[in-house]
């Protein structure tokens, strides 16, 4: 089997890919130039920047806010605000959401960022209207109230996931945080309020401190490879206990073939990448797939499909690994500067 003939095609949350790598979420995919450059390096798919729950919450304050003073001082001043029609951030979401759907011929997925129930929902069907294959979800939240438990924070993103999953015309994804306590029991709900696939994991941004401004300092950085650990683990516990109809995406840490090759091993049906992409520039797609080629062929895999496939052996086989037996096991394997003497 040569490199270039392995069959890189797969399924995700139904849509029929030409090959397992995604875009993530990121500037990347918003921009129309920079998506035709994903495309044409070969990406599966592309998910799109999140239209933000925040966003549309201060635009809606501030609009009501200027009505409302503009009403007070004459009512006449009325036809004077700019026309609202197609100057919203969500109008906005959806006309590059068009733009960008009609310069690629990749499947295209809208992605929603939201914490709470609602008239949100509606927009996972409008950005279905608008083009997008399918939608995902994604649940950002930090439980840092003393008064909310965590069955509390579980209950209301489920409410949330049915919410719009009701609401989609299109597959919808939930993409989680990895701080939930009891992982497999949430995401199987989260399956149970329609999610037909989840993307593991949302990647926390953690603030710093300046300490001569003593200010606080939001610096994003881009990931490693050291990162994609998490995402392994759960792919490979979750997989045999979800319903194969469910689809699994590895995000956080993908940044080599090699990378991917892990993840379709545990059992993802997609793998996602920003932080390479956004290092290296779109066209370092091609590379990736090269790599996910080759080593394809080099371990006698004809395609993506059956190294996914292989998953239940590599589950079954180091299934203890990813559970608690690891934990000891992997603090004794240290050996350090002490160690080696
Ligand atoms: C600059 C930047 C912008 C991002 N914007 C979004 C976003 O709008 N929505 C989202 O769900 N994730 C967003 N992400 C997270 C990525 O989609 C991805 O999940 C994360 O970077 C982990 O993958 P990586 O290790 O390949 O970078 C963003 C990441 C970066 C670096």
């Amino acid at each position: 089997m040569t490199a270039t003939a392995v069959d890189l095609t797969i399924t995700y949350l139904g849509l029929s890919l030409r090959s397992p790598l995604i875009a993530s979420a990121s500037p990347l995919t918003g921009d129309i130039e920079s998506a035709r450059r994903l495309a044409g390096a070969g990406i599966g798919a592309l998910v799109l920047p999140s239209l933000f729950e925040e966003e549309i919450v201060a635009e809606e304050i501030g609009l009501a806010a200027a009505l409302e003073a503009g009403a007070e001082d004459s009512p006449e001043a009325h036809g004077f605000f700019p026309p609202i029609e197609g100057a919203t951030v969500a109008d906005r979401y959806l006309a590059n959401l068009e733009r960008i759907k009609a310069a690629v011929d990749v499947p295209v997925i809208a992605s929603l960022n939201a914490t709470s129930v609602g008239a949100w929902s509606r927009y996972a069907a409008l950005v279905a209207d608008a083009g997008a294959d399918a939608v995902e979800l994604n649940v950002y939240r930090v439980a840092a109230s003393p008064y909310v438990a965590g069955t509390d924070v579980e209950s209301a993103d489920l409410e949330l996931v049915a919410d719009v999953c009701r609401a989609a015309t299109v597959p919808v994804a939930v993409k989680l945080s990895p701080y939930y306590s009891a992982m497999a029991s949430f995401t199987h709900q989260v399956i149970q309020a329609g999610a037909r696939g989840l993307v593991l994991f949302n990647r926390f941004y953690q603030p710093d401190i300046d300490l001569e401004t003593m200010d606080v300092e939001c610096r994003l950085e881009l990931s490693t490879s050291v990162e994609l650990g998490l995402p392994l683990r759960w792919i490979a516990m979750l997989r045999p206990q979800v319903p194969e109809t469910v689809s699994l995406a590895a995000t956080s840490g993908v940044h080599t073939g090699e990378d991917a090759a892990k993840a379709l091993a545990v059992g993802a049906d997609a793998v996602m990448m920003t932080s390479e992409l956004l290092r290296r520039g779109p066209e370092r797609v091609a590379g990736v797939e090269a790599e996910l080629r080759a080593w394809l062929a080099g371990h006698e895999y004809e395609s993506a499909a059956q190294l996914r496939g292989s998953v239940s052996r590599v589950t079954a086989e180091a299934g203890e690994a990813f559970e608690r037996a690891n934990y000891m096991a992997t603090l004794r394997s240290w050996v350090g500067a002490a160690g080696r003497r």
